[in-house]
């Protein structure tokens, strides 16, 4: 495979979503996991929900939204809601995603991510972080205003780049994001941290990674 660009998905990809109430474990207690599972898929229920609506709020906003029903469902003290969302702000990042960027960087591949979360966000992340001088660009859905998997974020970096959806090599550990990626017409490779199962959305990916590490095998 030689792409033209390698595009990541962010949250679950790049970045633990899970780190915010990992790092709150010991005020939360034992359902922290659980916590966080139902938080991150309430998080992304209303993306898709929104946008079936056609009402559009920034992934900032839905994620103190989900975060609002996680606490009461979970019976979390309200106390809680700001340390959380603080760190949400600088989830870290996955154990061996810095050095696979910089050997990237320095293979001078051309480097995006691609994710609903807000320009603000995505520059917070990858700041923390000290990955910012890694990546060429930082695609937001927030200039469609609509989630993934639409059609119109997917277009987002081919407009930019002014090439073809087969010449991006596009990462996600999110299954639904892979199919989205892959039927729009992206070489979708799945990074299946967790040994799970494929979706059935009419798309299989053309390869399945276990960690991004082993992106470099297969370029
Ligand atoms: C994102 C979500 C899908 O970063 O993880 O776009």
């Amino acid at each position: 495979m030689k792409p033209k660009a390698i595009v990541f998905d962010a949250y679950g990809t790049l970045f633990d979503v899970n780190s915010a109430a990992e790092k709150c474990k010991n005020k939360i207690g034992n359902k922290w996991e659980s916590f966080a599972d139902f938080w991150r898929t309430t998080q992304l229920e209303y993306t898709w929900l929104r946008s079936l609506m056609k009402k559009h709020k920034d992934f900032w906003q839905i994620t103190e939204d989900s975060l609002d029903k996680s606490m009461k469902v979970f019976n979390i003290d309200n106390k809680l809601k700001n340390e959380l969302l603080n760190l949400y702000k600088i989830l870290s990042p996955y154990p061996e995603v810095k050095k696979v960027l910089k050997v990237l960087k320095e293979k001078e591949f051309k480097l995006a991510i691609l994710s609903n979360g807000t320009p603000d966000l995505l520059r917070e992340l990858v700041k923390s972080n000290n990955l910012n001088n890694l990546f060429d660009d930082l695609f937001s859905i927030e200039k469609v205003k609509i989630y993934k998997p639409d059609s119109k974020v997917y277009d987002i970096p081919i407009k930019k780049y002014k090439i073809r959806p087969e010449e991006i090599i596009f990462l996600s550990s999110n299954t639904w994001d892979v199919s989205g990626g892959g039927n729009y017409g992206y070489n979708s490779v799945w990074v299946n941290r967790n040994k799970a199962h494929f979706d059935n959305l009419d798309y299989l990916p053309k390869n399945e990674i276990g960690n991004l590490t082993q992106l470099l095998d297969i370029l």
